[in-house]
């Protein structure tokens, strides 16, 4: 976690007791909603600023010349230097909107990797990582001939920086980790990886989806080359994120797709392209997806990134406290994990402690979370996985212990 970005986008300032539940329709008195990892709730300031793009303000973007469609391209552009504040991006140009982090990652593996590696060429993930960052890399590397390699974890599951420093080569090009375990919660210590990567000259990716929602995120402190984020688990919209990269990254890369508003000047002799962030976002984009990701920002910083972090740590540890008490619970990740917390109850399948919790008025998520070889290194096939967000508190975390009770009780 890096200091504040030096931005102008400082945000309102922090609101203090008051109950953030309130603020998310989608969660009512009794439903204790412990998916955030999945996907966060969105709060009303979000849900009011999708509609008025959908409604009163709707128009498209980029191409009209009348009013409406010209507002609706300064709140486009207007999102855009927001995310850029975000981050702590040099310039809004750095920002290329995106499906979702999955989208991110394939834009890099396919503009990035599929230009610079080649056959021989070695690529470094990690243990834990999501299969959006695994899939991507293994296409590429297919495809020129590069390997990847895996650094393992340590003992309380992190991603191992001595071993990573022990087995990267010159011939590593790059680098792609979790920024936060999706599954285990485990925070990477971006700056000695980046620090590590670059003693070789390797680029390094960030996947920042579990990072953003719950602490303060400045890329230029964390001396990454790409950085991606999904804004649904940002309390934002599905179907629309974001890529960081350098200028100077972005600037040599190909498009990625072909269409309308990526281009420059279009012959059917010959074809030149828009400079980044256009060049990468062919057809018309996600424009709505794009407000309700500046209003969510908003709410996040309405709060501040600090405060919601010290909340969720704090429910982690109440967590970890009352499920280790439990014989039969085996915990995973580290103690201070960032607002996520897998087990498994020996003899039980965590589908069937999600069945039972469910009935109990507590959402989890229970599988392997698209990590299948993490769980392979864990010794397990699923787990069962509570993962926090702003609107979580104490009664969350009593229900789910009550539940797990329940569970160890019909299990025997
Ligand atoms: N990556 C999301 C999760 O961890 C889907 O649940």
């Amino acid at each position: 976690m890096g200091p504040p970005p030096s931005t102008s986008f400082a945000g309102p300032p922090p609101r203090a007791g008051e109950d953030f539940r309130s603020d998310f329709p989608g969660i009512g008195e009794v439903w204790h909603y412990l998916d955030t990892a999945a996907t966060a709730q969105k709060p009303q300031r979000v849900i009011d600023a999708i509609a008025r793009g959908y409604g009163p303000d709707y128009a498209t973007v980029h191409r009209g010349v009348y009013k409406r469609s010209a507002d609706m391209t300064l709140a486009y552009e207007a999102a855009r230097r927001r995310v850029a504040g975000f981050i702590g991006a040099g310039s809004e140009n750095e920002i290329v909107f995106v499906r979702g982090a999955t989208e991110g990652i394939n834009l890099v593996a396919t503009c990035w990797a599929g230009e610079q590696l080649k056959a021989g060429d070695r690529i470094l993930l990690s243990q834990l990582e999501h299969h959006s960052n695994i899939v991507p890399w293994q296409m590429v590397a297919e495809k020129v001939g590069a390997h990847i390699d895996v650094i393992p974890l340590t003992e309380d599951h992190c991603i191992d920086l001595d071993a990573m420093a022990a087995m990267i080569t010159p011939a590593h090009k790059l680098v792609s980790l979790a920024h936060v375990s999706n599954v285990l919660g485990s925070v990477l210590n971006c700056r000695r990886a980046a620090d590590i990567a670059r003693a070789v000259g390797a680029k390094i990716l960030l996947d920042g989806c579990q990072a953003v929602p719950r602490m303060r995120v400045d890329v230029q402190a964390l001396n990454c080359d790409f950085y991606v984020f999904s804004a649904h688990k940002l309390y934002g919209p599905t179907g629309f994120g974001v890529l960081w990269a350098r200028p100077e990254l972005l600037e040599a890369m190909p498009p990625y797709q072909g269409g309308g508003a990526m281009i420059d000047r279009v012959s059917f002799e010959k074809t030149t392209y828009a400079p980044p962030p256009g060049r990468f976002e062919a057809g018309t984009p996600h424009i709505v997806g794009a407000l309700g990701l500046h209003a969510a920002i908003d709410y996040v910083e309405s709060i501040g990134l600090e405060r919601i972090h010290a909340i969720e740590t704090d429910l982690v540890a109440q967590t970890r406290a009352a499920l280790s008490q439990i014989n039969s619970v085996r915990l995973f990740g580290p103690e201070e994990s960032a607002g996520i917390v897998s087990f498994v109850i020996e003899g039980v399948h965590p589908h069937d402690i999600g069945t039972i919790l469910d009935e109990e008025g507590v959402a989890i998520r229970a599988g392997h979370h698209c990590a299948q070889p993490l769980m392979a290194s864990l010794g397990v096939d699923a787990t069962a996985r509570a993962s926090f967000g702003v609107y979580s508190d104490a009664s969350d975390v009593d229900a789910l212990i009550r539940g797990i009770e329940r569970v160890t009780r019909i299990f025997g």
